[in-house]
């Protein structure tokens, strides 16, 4: 790869703002990504001469980059100058599917099903040589195109060890890790391997500036920190916290296109009414199938207000949209399974001709998410641990005439949403079909104005303020 030294703002992320697809004929077409990093980094304006160095994770991804050289051409990226990196799939693999999907995420968000998981043997170690190999190869990469004392910002838990690696090929760039996902309390983060352990803090200590959605997780990484290499911050690392919000002009533009419209006919169809023709109440969840989003919990809560509060019965309908993720996974798999089957059991057991009471679909679709935002009574938003969780904060901007959330006490975005909430313990089936229960049956005034300071209180730092405040906070 040339050495160009010339960018003074780098974004460094396993997944980039742009991914290909290789049809039958040999074309390639681009789809890109939203997201908080991509609005954030087209604020910092045309001047700036910013990169973003990514991984390819597909056929598409490595055949762009073998027709381009990884230098990707700006008509895909909206402008955007991007440098995706081929890394060997093997070590992608192990790397991302073994280490950063399996263990890093399963500490941070406390999922590993004890007595049988985590078991660190040999595997694990092998899978480790690889994450460090893709963490070198973002370090290599960086320390290509930075510029004399550029910016670098660094994202997530796949990219833990590169900003010490970086910092020992670069000692002029300031560098800045972002971590989007809960920090895990010590005496979770040490069913690490000690050794392990010591790294992934040690490299992210590597950076100028550590930072995090919440208080709550920075605290928890400073925690570790004395808890696994002793007391104080050794290397002088500074921590901030920037709590991401929603994009209201985005959104609410995006929300009354007409395709939003169409969905939300469709929707209101599959909802109908009520035998006595008053109108269905609505509680919606959008998630990926992700095991820390606690969806099967959520439908037994619902399933249980159904029961015990039989008045429900036929005047609501839950709509649940659960899109695919990491299916590479037998994990995910598995529980994309139970999801669907614990859906369909409720809808057999309570259903009725005119009614279903679950509406679970599966396909990937931005518009009607919009929809059902848009009118729903209640949302659901009840993660077992969550960094932030984007939609309980993009629901209340969206929604037409306001709508109850009930959020997971666990989520980070419940640090800042908390007085306007109806809050739940994530484990705690009867308190979440309590807490529909309070949601469906408040008023229509008390909704509408809840919403109203939620939607403030969720778009408070939009992504890009978010952004343009730790490159701030980098200094220069
Ligand atoms: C969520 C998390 C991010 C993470 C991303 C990775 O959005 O909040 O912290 O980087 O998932 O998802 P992926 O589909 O790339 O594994």
């Amino acid at each position: 790869m040339a050495s160009t030294h010339t960018a003074s703002v780098l974004v460094a992320s396993n997944r980039g703002p742009v991914s290909y697809a290789l049809d039958e004929t040999g074309r390639l077409a681009a789809k890109r990504g939203g997201g908080g990093l991509v609005s954030g980094l087209s604020a910092i304006g045309p001047d700036a001469d910013a990169v973003w160095v990514c991984s390819a994770l597909g056929d598409g991804d490595r055949e762009a980059v073998r027709r381009t050289g990884g230098a990707l051409d700006p008509a895909d990226t909206g402008g955007q100058r991007v440098r995706m990196l081929d890394i060997d799939p093997q070590v992608h693999t192990d790397a991302y599917n073994g280490i950063a999907n399996s263990v890093l995420w399963f500490v941070h968000h406390m999922l590993y099903q004890t007595p049988l998981e985590p078991a660190f043997g040999a595997e694990f170690r092998r899978q480790w040589a690889a994450y460090e190999t893709y963490n070198r190869a973002f370090a290599e990469a960086l320390a290509l195109e930075a510029g004399e004392g550029a910016a670098v910002l660094i994202q997530d838990y796949h990219l833990t060890l590169a900003p010490r690696m970086l910092r020992g090929l670069r000692p002029d760039l300031r560098i800045g890790h972002f971590s989007h996902t809960p920090w895990a309390p010590p005496e979770y983060f040490r069913v690490l391997p000690d050794d392990i352990a010591a790294q992934v803090l040690g490299g992210i200590l590597g950076a100028d500036r550590a930072a995090f959605l919440t208080q709550r997780w920075a605290d928890a990484f400073t925690d570790c920190c004395h808890a696994v290499l002793g007391p104080g911050i050794p290397s002088g690392t500074r921590i901030g916290v920037h709590g991401l919000g929603a994009d209201a002009d985005f959104l609410r533009q995006r929300a009354h296109q007409p395709d939003v419209d169409e969905r939300m006919a469709v929707l209101r169809k599959q909802i109908g009414s009520a035998p006595d023709g008053s109108r269905r109440r609505t509680i919606v969840r959008v998630d990926r199938t992700e095991l820390s989003k606690n969806i099967v919990r959520g439908l037994l809560a619902y399933e249980e207000l159904l029961e015990t509060r039989p008045q429900w019965r036929e005047r609501v309908v839950h709509i649940a949209f659960a899109y695919p993720s990491r299916q590479d996974l037998a994990v995910y798999r598995r529980y994309t399974e139970e999801v669907q089957r614990v859906a369909a059991e409720i809808n057999s057991r309570y259903g009725t001709p005119g009614w279903t009471p679950v509406e679970l679909h599966v396909k990937d679709d931005f518009a009607r998410s919009l929809a059902a935002y848009r009118l729903a009574d209640v949302a659901l938003v009840n993660p077992i641990r969550d960094g932030m969780n984007l939609v309980a904060k993009e629901v209340p901007v969206v929604s037409d005439e306001g709508c109850a959330l009930v959020l997971s006490r666990e989520a980070g975005a419940f640090e800042e949403l908390s007085e306007d909430a109806v809050a739940v313990n994530p484990y705690d089936i009867g308190g979440m079909a309590a807490a529909l229960h309070e949601a469906l049956s408040m008023g229509p005034g008390e909704r509408a104005e809840r919403t109203k300071r939620l939607a403030a209180q969720a778009t408070a730092l939009p992504p890009a303020r978010w952004f343009l405040d730790q490159l701030a906070a980098l200094g220069g």
